[in-house]
């Protein structure tokens, strides 16, 4: 059964100006055709050099990224519970009330940065204070950038066993995060951690994570260290825990909007800034979680046409979304 994504749909084409967006569109084979062709045109990879440059520097660029925009960037979480109710299990919702995240002091970073690099030192050594320890429900947002999915998470869910851990692999996102006035040590706890290190190790055991959070991170990564680090997440997760990904479908209008020259290896780019970005199918992923252990619990395709009405501009957009689950214990068999 198709969920939460909406319900205005499309049915009359010269009606398209009349809304912002449209639900659940379809494409026409046509459609499909031609989007196909224009990423094979622009599909010559950038030198090898080039590429590593943007490897060996990819959490620089984000740093860069941060600098700049500081909190001002992915701000929608409209659809955060409706399609992730796992995030607030108890709570009745009120999309309205999600608090947007508010600014911080740049003249921190080096204290901070030093502080996260100790935090996460010691806490690995895990012991029975260390932060969430004695929780009984546990989400980790990994990419959490500045905290547009955790802080409504806190806010929202009043469960008082629930500890939010969440990380970055940049140290200036981490910040803006830590510095945040609704940044709670007591309910959260924000470090620095790059999620293709799979040496590298989280605050928390294996099999101790209730949800894990993917939102817009896993297609910054490059393509050959996504199965890994998802496999190492995995581990992490509890029987029965959850792993929740939202990210950019392929032929989505970014992709098409690629311009020659940004292309890394096929459906995937790096943009001006030097941040760069994947394109998925419903397959790609369903292969990387069931690789991984874990179960299909829904892997879907969201295909939204936005309008510009002034410029009279339409834009596909295309993402998907997907739960993938770690197999509950099976009650042991009785004999006889
Ligand atoms: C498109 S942003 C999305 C941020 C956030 N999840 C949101 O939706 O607002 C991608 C985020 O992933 C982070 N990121 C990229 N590669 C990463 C890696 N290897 N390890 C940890 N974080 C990474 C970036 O720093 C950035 O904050």
């Amino acid at each position: 059964m198709r969920p939460q994504f909406g319900t205005r749909f499309l049915t009359d084409p010269r009606q398209v100006f009349q809304h912002n967006a449209w639900d659940n569109v379809e494409w026409t084979e046509e459609q499909e055709a031609s989007a196909k062709k224009k990423v094979l045109e622009n599909s010559q990879p950038l030198p090898t050099e080039k590429q590593e440059e943007y490897e060996g520097r990819a959490n620089e660029y984000w740093n860069d990224f941060y600098t700049i925009h500081e909190n001002r960037f992915f701000k929608d979480r409209h659809w955060l519970f409706t399609e992730f109710p796992e995030l607030a299990p108890q709570c009745s919702l009120n999309n309205d009330s999600h608090p947007q995240v508010s600014g911080a002091d740049d003249s921190q970073q080096d204290s901070l940065e030093r502080e996260q690099r100790i935090d996460v030192a010691a806490l690995s050594l895990t012991d029975d204070d260390a932060p969430g320890s004695s929780a009984t429900y546990r989400i980790l947002e990994v990419g959490c950038g500045v905290g547009n999915t955790v802080f409504p998470i806190l806010k929202t869910n009043n469960d008082p066993g629930l500890f939010v851990y969440c990380c970055d692999f940049s140290s200036t996102a981490v910040e803006l995060v830590k510095t945040n006035p609704e940044y709670d040590p007591g309910r959260c706890l924000a470090f620095v951690h790059d999620l293709s290190d799979v040496e590298a190790n989280y605050p928390v055991h294996d099999g101790t994570l209730d949800v894990i959070v993917l939102i817009f991170v896993l297609s910054a990564l490059h393509p050959d260290k996504m199965q890994a680090s998802i496999r190492r997440l995995a581990r992490l997760l509890k029987p029965g825990g959850v792993m929740l990904l939202r990210d950019y479908g392929r032929y989505d209008m970014a992709q098409l909007r690629f311009k020659k020259g940004r292309c890394l290896s096929e459906n995937f780019y790096v943009r001006g800034d030097g941040t760069r970005v994947y394109f998925f199918t419903q397959d790609e992923l369903h292969e990387m979680f069931t690789e991984a252990g874990l179960e299909k619990v829904q892997n879907l395709v969201d295909r939204r046409l936005q309008v510009n009405r002034g410029k009279q501009l339409t834009m596909y957009r295309v993402w998907i979304q997907c739960k993938y689950r770690k197999a509950p214990v099976q009650p042991a068999k009785t004999e006889g």
